[in-house]
């Protein structure tokens, strides 16, 4: 079984159930073991994933902040993450698709996270139909696969900039949302912000795992190439609070922390 064709037919799926399907699918074979990663085949540009048609994508400012206390207000918000979801399913198979060579646990961990990501939308597109909307009902945006595409070359700035800096901002701005829910008496959609905070701090960690695995390999210092690639790409994404508890449990170090907080500030 080769991984690499795995993630590309998860990747080029246009439909919510194609994709949802092939990637629960190929995420259970790859983590029997089973699977080869040789090929001589180089991987294709991807321009942009299979995606359905709507939702439509603006961008980010032109997207309507709307308050929780109507139904549709919190269905725009659960919409939102749900988005972020979807496209994380994409990422977690480009991060195989894109680099070859890696060590098999690699490929493992990224497939774990596909399945985790492709059962974060399921929960959360369930919880949509509950409130009488379906994925696709709002506009959204594509700043997770511009990422992705600025970072398709170097799987240590895929590593720093996507799981270490766009999910770590999941795990930072979540307990906010879900207070803000709270407030608002909406635990249905609670329980499934604990549950995808839970499961996210694995992702980073994954991220934080092998972002020092491509330093050592580069012989580049961690912690100064990590706060490079910050400045220069996502600056504007550090926005305190950070969850520091979270990011720690990910294998973000003390002196990280700091710097995170002082580059934030300046
Ligand atoms: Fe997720
Ligand atoms: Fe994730």
């Amino acid at each position: 079984m080769d991984v690499f064709a795995l993630a590309e037919a998860c990747l080029s799926a246009t439909s919510v159930e194609d994709k949802l399907a092939r990637s629960s699918a190929a995420a259970a074979s790859i983590a029997t073991g089973d699977f080869s990663t040789e090929t001589p085949v180089e991987p294709q540009p991807i321009a942009q994933p299979g995606r359905p048609s709507r939702p439509r994508l603006v961008p980010p400012r032109k997207l309507p902040q709307r308050g929780l206390s109507s139904v549709e207000g919190r269905a725009a918000l659960v919409h939102a993450v749900a988005h972020i979801e979807f496209n994380a399913i994409d990422l977690a198979w480009d991060a195989i698709y894109r680099f070859r060579g890696m060590p098999g646990e690699y490929y493992l961990d990224w497939a774990q996270v596909a399945a985790d990501e492709t059962r974060h939308f399921q929960m959360l597109s369930a919880r949509l139909a509950e409130m009488g909307h379906a994925y696709g009902d709002f506009d959204a945006h594509n700043g997770l696969w511009e990422m992705a595409v600025k970072t398709s070359g170097s799987c240590l700035e895929r590593m720093a900039l996507v799981p270490r800096v766009l999910e770590a901002r999941g795990l930072d701005v979540t307990p906010g949302m879900i207070a803000r829910l709270r407030d608002v008496g909406d635990l249905r959609t609670i329980e499934i912000l604990d549950v995808i905070l839970a499961e996210e701090v694995a992702h980073v960690a994954a991220g934080s795992r092998w972002f020092a695995w491509c330093c050592a390999r580069e012989g580049v210092d961690a912690q100064a190439t990590f706060a490079h690639l910050v400045t220069e790409y996502a600056r504007f994404v550090l926005k305190p609070p950070f969850n520091e508890t979270a990011r720690r449990a990910a294998g973000f170090s003390e002196e990280e922390m700091n710097r995170l907080m002082a580059q934030s500030a300046a």
